[in-house]
């Protein structure tokens, strides 16, 4: 396909389905506000709403922390110092990768892994030990929590399938763990969810943070709300605010494609995280995948590639990224590719990533506006993860969908990039717990 040749009408029929034309924002957005509102009054809604028992920090907290941060495929053990002027940092760090079998085992066995992985940290590092034997642990999956230190696990998400969690109490799970590892002095002060943990650390270092965003292998966000919008706080108080974990990735209000049905058939939680499933670098990979089977399939290439992607997952999201500039090692996997395959390939690529930045700066823009519906405050937004933090071209589609759907408002709204957001944060929501 060269500029001046017309597409081939199946690569045109492929650009409708991955387009999000934005003159259908206002029906997503009502819609995920309806959804907000819904999960916030408790009743049943794609928008779960979760109460994390943690409102912002005062950027004044000080002393250094422990935090431990699952979140995917990566485990983390960190010490993380806070001078109490709004800077965190990390001073003591181990990173394990989850084997497979521990993600899809029996989950006696991923708590006992990850007490193993506390014992080795405190190995490597022996001298750095805080003098609190406490901990904040960074649960990047659906909690629904009783306190800031108790919570059960709703579902897995992500590909997790550890076998006896879902409906169990994640903290105990941890310190019996640690019990059995000899680690029975370590108290488990904080549970927190990633995007909880990118806010505390984008609210610690700037005072108007007040979203917290996750994009990368999972996506999801959470904000301050008024305690007394969240109907099952009715108990326990309703002055103030506290931050909601949304678990946006599961929002149910999208316009899904026939590869979108795909990946959702295919995967271990069909019906469930069909936002997450659009727009996390997770996902991405497998839609391109099938994407380019599709064009293969119908004969729009012309270089022999179908072999190359039969197996499911085989492209990654970083692969993709690499596609949608037109080539790089990603691309190299393809052999030799005629120039019109190159750009139909290119052309896929950022189709599906643009998707994601543009339903990612929706969600966004639905959230400021439930909080500040004329956009008159400034609002920044806390985002972490890999597909925000290496795709300039990501950020920069969100920034003009932001200007597209609101308007002047849109000047008010900063994404910044908290890197190490979850595991600060952790830290940040420990000091937090340990002082209230
Ligand atoms: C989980 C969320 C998490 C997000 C980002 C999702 O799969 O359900 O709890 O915040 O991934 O890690």
């Amino acid at each position: 396909m060269t500029a001046s040749t017309t597409p081939h009408p199946h690569l045109t029929h492929l650009i409708q389905e991955f387009e999000f034309p934005l003159d259908g924002a206002v029906a997503v957005m009502d819609a995920f506000h309806r959804r907000m509102e819904a999960g916030l009054s408790g009743q049943t809604s794609s928008l779960r709403m979760l109460p994390s028992f943690l409102s912002r920090p005062r950027g004044t907290e000080t002393g250094r922390y422990l935090a431990l941060d699952l979140g995917g495929t990566n485990f983390r053990v960190l010490e993380v110092s806070l001078d109490g002027a709004g800077r965190a940092d990390i001073v003591a760090a181990s990173r394990f990768v989850v084997p497979e079998e521990v993600m899809r085992g029996p989950g006696r066995g991923l708590f006992d892994f990850l007490a193993e992985c506390v014992a080795e940290f405190f190995g490597r590092h022996p001298g750095g030990r805080p003098d609190e034997q406490t901990l904040a642990f960074t649960f990047s999956f659906p909690v629904e929590q009783h306190s800031v230190s108790s919570g059960t696990l709703i579902a897995w998400t992500k590909g997790f399938t550890a076998t006896d969690v879902a409906g169990r109490d994640v903290v105990a799970l941890l310190s019996q763990a640690l019990n059995r590892r000899g680690l029975a002095h370590i108290r488990v002060a904080a549970l927190v969810n990633d995007t909880v943990g990118t806010l505390l650390a984008g609210a610690y270092a700037h005072p108007a943070c007040d979203m917290g965003v996750i994009l990368g292998t999972g996506t999801n966000a959470c904000y301050p709300e008024a305690r007394k919008r969240i109907a099952t706080l009715l108990s326990v108080g309703q002055d103030g605010e506290m931050i909601v974990n949304m678990e946006w990735g599961n929002f149910d209000g999208l316009p899904g494609n026939r590869f979108d049905a795909m990946v959702d058939d295919a995967s271990p939680n069909p019906g469930r995280q069909r936002m997450e499933k659009m727009v996390s670098a997770m996902y991405l990979g497998e839609l391109g995948r099938l994407a380019v089977l599709d064009l293969a399939r119908a004969g729009v290439l012309e270089s022999g590639i179908q072999g190359v992607l039969d197996c499911p997952f085989s492209l990654s999201s970083k692969d993709l990224a690499l596609l949608a500039q037109g080539g790089g090692p990603g691309s190299d996997r393809f052999g030799p590719l005629a120039e019109s395959d190159r750009q139909a390939l290119a052309l896929t690529g950022r189709l599906i990533l643009d998707r994601s930045a543009r339903i990612a700066a929706l969600a966004v823009a639905s959230v400021l506006t439930w909080m500040d519906p004329a956009l008159a405050s400034a609002h920044v937004v806390a985002v972490d993860g890999a597909l925000f933090e290496h795709n300039p071209s990501y950020r920069a589609e969100m920034v003009r969908t932001l200007g597209l759907v609101c308007g002047k408002g849109a000047e008010n709204i900063d994404l910044v990039l908290v890197k190490d957001g979850s595991g600060l944060g952790s830290a940040i929501a420990g000091a937090v717990a340990v002082t209230a």
